[in-house]
Formats: C-alpha cells, sequence, structure tokens
C-alpha cells in the first residue's frame, strides 16, 4: 500500500472561515479501511461547535453579504470553486480513496470531476432564479420573489463523501442560503478540504461551515436546532424517518435521499453483453456501498441459467485489490463493521434458500483491509430478505422472472424506490416499463448515469425532494408573493 506517501494533516472544523478545534477539545481517529490503519485525527463537533457553526451560518445570511450579494457574483465564486476541486482533484481524489477504500479510478476520475460538475452547473443557476409576474387583478401589481430559505443543515452519509458535498451545498449556496455540513463520521476528509477551498475560492466567512463529528451528536444537535431552517439529508432510511420526527418540532423543511433496493431488469431481447456489463457494473461500482445500486438484478426464465452463468464468471474475476492502484475497481469496504453486516447478509441469503454463485466471503488484499469479494446470490426468491432490504455491499440478489407483468410486479414489490434499470432492444417495451416502474430514476441500456443537471430523488421509503437538476433548487428556495395595490 502507497498511503504513507504523504501525511494527511488532522481534520479541523471549518466555523466561521476559520480552522477550529471542538470546544471540547476532543477528536476521533479516521481509519484507512484497506489497510485498517488510521489516517489522522480529526476534530469532533459536540452541540456547543454545532451551535457555533449555525449562529455563524445564521448571521452570514442575516446580515452578511452572500445573500445580497449580486447573483452574478455568487456565480463567480461558485464556478471558482468548482474550478480549484478541479485543480486539486488528485489530492481529493486521494484522500476519499483513503478514508473510505474506493478505487481511486471512481474518487480522482469520476466523483472528484462531479463535485466540479456541481458547483459549475449551480453557479449558472444563481443568475437564473428568477419569480413570474402573474396578472391576476388588474387593480394589483401581483409578482413572486425566489427567495433562499435560510440556514441548511446538510447530513452526508460515508459512501459518496464528496460528491454529496456538491450535490448538496451546490444548490444551496447558489440559491443564497448558508449552510452547515455535517460529514459521515467515517469519511469527514475530503468536506474538510472542500470548505478550505471554498474560503479560497472567496466564499464569505459563515457561508459554508463543515463540522465533523458523530451523528448522534452533532447531526442531532443539528436537526434539533431553531437556527436551521431546513435539512437536507443522505443516508439510511432508519435516520432519515428519525430526523423527520425530530424536524418536526421545529418545522424544518426536509430533503431525504434514503435507502434504495434498486430492480435491474434484463430482458431476453436485451444486446446481453452490454446487459452483463450493466448488472456488474450496476452492483460493484462503488463496492455496491451506493443508495441506488442495481442490487436485485431481475433476468427473464428464458435466458436465466446462461445469464447467471456468465454474471457469476464475470464476477469471480473481479478480485478485490489495493484502491490506490489505477487499475482496481473494487476496493475495500468503508469498515469494519459494514463488512461483518455485508457477510451477515450473505448467510441470511444462503439460510433463505440462495446459493451462492460468486465471491462471498472476505478477502484481504496483501493481508489487511476490508474487502468483500464481488457476490452474486442465485434463485433469490422476491420476497426473500437479501431481496427486500438495503445490504449497501458488493451482493447482487439474482432474481427470476416471466414476461412483462412479472417484472413489474417483482420490480415494484419493494418498500423502495429510489433507481432502477431496463435493458431492451424493444422501444415499446423500454418506454412501458419505465411508466410503469415506481422510481425517482429509471436507466434504459445503461446504469448509475448520473449528471449534475439530471434530477436525482426516490419515491416510497426511498424519501422525498430532489438532488441535482433545476428541481434541486425548489428544495432551497421559497416563493414570496407580492400583491402591490395599484388603486
Ligand atoms: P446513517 O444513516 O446513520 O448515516 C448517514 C448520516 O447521518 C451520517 O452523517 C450520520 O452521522 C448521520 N446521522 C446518524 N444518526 C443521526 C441522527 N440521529 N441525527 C442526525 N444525523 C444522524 O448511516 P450509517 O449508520 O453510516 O450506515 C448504516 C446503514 O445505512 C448502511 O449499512 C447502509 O445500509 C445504509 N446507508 C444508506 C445510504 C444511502 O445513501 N442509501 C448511505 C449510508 C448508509
Ligand atoms: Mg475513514
Amino acid at each position: 500500500m502507497t498511503d504513507t506517501l504523504s501525511p494527511v494533516k488532522p481534520g479541523k472544523l471549518i466555523i466561521n472561515g476559520e480552522a477550529v478545534d471542538a470546544a471540547s477539545g476532543r477528536t476521533y481517529s479516521t481509519w484507512n479501511p484497506a489497510t485498517e490503519s488510521p489516517i489522522c485525527e480529526v476534530a469532533e463537533a459536540g452541540a456547543e461547535d454545532v451551535d457555533r457553526a449555525v449562529r455563524a451560518a445564521r448571521a452570514a445570511f442575516e446580515s452578511g453579504p452572500w445573500p445580497k450579494m449580486k447573483p452574478a457574483e455568487r456565480q463567480r465564486i461558485l464556478f471558482r470553486l468548482g474550478d480549484l476541486i478541479l485543480a486539486h482533484a488528485e489530492e481529493l481524489g486521494r484522500l476519499e480513496t483513503l478514508d473510505n477504500g474506493k478505487p481511486i479510478f471512481e474518487s480522482k476520475m469520476i466523483d472528484a470531476p462531479m463535485v466540479a460538475n456541481c458547483f459549475h452547473y449551480f453557479a449558472g443557476w444563481a443568475t437564473k432564479l428568477a419569480g413570474d409576474t402573474l396578472p391576476v387583478n388588474p387593480a394589483f401589481f401581483t409578482y413572486t420573489l425566489r427567495e433562499p430559505i435560510g440556514v441548511v443543515g446538510a447530513i452526508i452519509p460515508w459512501n459518496f463523501p464528496m460528491i454529496m458535498v456538491g450535490w448538496k451545498a451546490a444548490p444551496a449556496l447558489a440559491a443564497g442560503n448558508t449552510v452547515v455540513l455535517k460529514p459521515a463520521e467515517l469519511t469527514p476528509l475530503t468536506a474538510l478540504r472542500i470548505a478550505e477551498l471554498a474560503l479560497e475560492a472567496g466564499l464569505p466567512p459563515g457561508v459554508f461551515n463543515v463540522v465533523s463529528g458523530k451523528g448522534s451528536v452533532a447531526g442531532e444537535a443539528m436537526v434539533k436546532h431553531p437556527g436551521v431552517d431546513k435539512i437536507s439529508f443522505t443516508g439510511s432510511t432508519e435516520v432519515g424517518r428519525h430526523i423527520m420526527k425530530t424536524a418536526a418540532d421545529t418545522m424544518k423543511r426536509l430533503t431525504l435521499e434514503l435507502g434504495g433496493k434498486s430492480p435491474n431488469i434484463v430482458f431476453a431481447d436485451a444486446d446481453l453483453d452490454a446487459a452483463l456489463k450493466g448488472a456488474t457494473a450496476g452492483i460493484f461500482y462503488g463496492k455496491g456501498e451506493v443508495c441506488a445500486a442495481g442490487s436485485r438484478l431481475l433476468v427473464e426464465s428464458s435466458i436465466y441459467d446462461d445469464f447467471v452463468a456468465r454474471l457469476s464468471e464475470r464476477s469471480a474475476k473481479m478480485a478485490p485489490s489495493d484502491p490506490l492502484d489505477p487499475k482496481s475497481r473494487l476496493g475495500a469496504l468503508v469498515s469494519e463493521g459494514q463488512m461483518q453486516k455485508v457477510l451477515g447478509w450473505v448467510e441470511t441469503g444462503v439460510k433463505e434458500g440462495a446459493r451462492v454463485a460468486a465471491g462471498g466471503k472476505r478477502q484481504p488484499v496483501n493481508g489487511k483491509g476490508w474487502f468483500v469479494q464481488a457476490t452474486v446470490l442465485d434463485g433469490v426468491d422476491n420476497q426473500m430478505r437479501v431481496a427486500q432490504e438495503e445490504i449497501f455491499g458488493p451482493v447482487l440478489a439474482v432474481i427470476r422472472f416471466d414476461g412483462v407483468d412479472d417484472a413489474i410486479a417483482k420490480a415494484n414489490d419493494v418498500p423502495y424506490g429510489l433507481a432502477s434499470g431496463v435493458w431492451t432492444r424493444d422501444v415499446k417495451k423500454a418506454l412501458n416499463v419505465s411508466r410503469r416502474l415506481q422510481a425517482g430514476t429509471v436507466w434504459v441500456n445503461a446504469y448509475n448515469f448520473y449528471d449534475a443537471g439530471m434530477p436525482f430523488g426516490g419515491v416510497k421509503q426511498s424519501g422525498f425532494g430532489k438532488d441535482l437538476g433545476p428541481d434541486s433548487l425548489n428544495e432551497y428556495t421559497h416563493t414570496k408573493s407580492v400583491w402591490m395595490n395599484l388603486e
């Protein structure tokens, strides 16, 4: 492993434009999942630090320059941040890979450019958020203003620690809000670094604050804080539900992007080579620690046996490897606990009657690391727990179906509705199935495509509200109606 190239400096909270320690002086270690060794110490925010960050964000919103600034100036600053992130892709990619265990190919070549893409895209929106003039009554001049909400609390998960900064902070800031962001305790490093770059780009103090710390302490404090107007959360459905209840006391607005058990449906008439690649990339990208992972592969009966044989062969070849190696495509799971949980799910699947057709075991790299093999569970029934619950690891549940109606019935028969994939050469079938799937996203003959300009977010227990695209700006603005009496 080459993670000793240069030491990572200890992480500090970024509050009101300054890097500071936690009020308690507490720190914790963040770990490298590929080497099972600590990377550095990071400040651990408590309720007092969250309060300090919220006050800074509040002051920056009420009396600072950010919301009042000419939109063109906000645009320039956010665009500059996008440029800085691109210029630091190498550094950010390395930090992300050390902290999360994902392949450097993903963190440097895909994640870092995606964060930059978010700031560039939403920078453009700063100058394009407009109200309407609505001629409802000749006695009045009636119009609407599109205003920022205020202080946005962003709480993000460990699977895409830097991408989530872009998804949440970029639209919130473009609309003129100020932000307090809490990264996941397991992966704080890139968010803290991006907050430093934000200051370098010219964001005024207090506009973008980052407080690393525990969900049950710092996260909870943010959700309860009366100075926070909105919570934008990505993470587990369980915590999302808890946040929704807690936020009720202060009537906070919410965006909740939660779990998934997304179906990836392969019809017999598909380009099967492409579908095979899409099936494996759909689950093994990001080690399967992806909310939108195509974790249920639905395969049509007439091609089932052949397809599963090819799939298993392909998966067995995807050995985990050193995530810092640019050729690595399967890294380490984020924590020992997550690895144990995922291995436990494989056992559960076997007990339920599924067959392990590939992988299924831990496979250390250079004798270390929380790596799990690319795993295929064959012969899964859609009612099994491994088909109904989020595993959040490189484990694919393969389910058989007969015809379009059966595919739709099985695809929709889960509590979640985040994403989905459809593989077919039949255009009518693709369009009809896309309509009938209960999901926030449908990929046709593709999987796992994202862009800052394309809305993303689920239905059912996958949450509500949208990240990305024009829709996401609705999550960070409210409409004020103005009636001006002309008589
Ligand atoms: P989590 O939902 O606990 O963590 C997400 C974020 O919420 C983190 O920043 C965490 O600190 C924060 N948080 C936790 N409790 C909180 C509270 N009471 N108030 C406010 N914020 C709080 O997810 P966790 O524990 O890291 O992973 C557990 C499982 O959740 C995973 O095994 C996976 O199945 C699922 N998960 C799903 C994600 C998705 O995007 N669908 C992302 C992360 C985890
Ligand atoms: Mg870590």
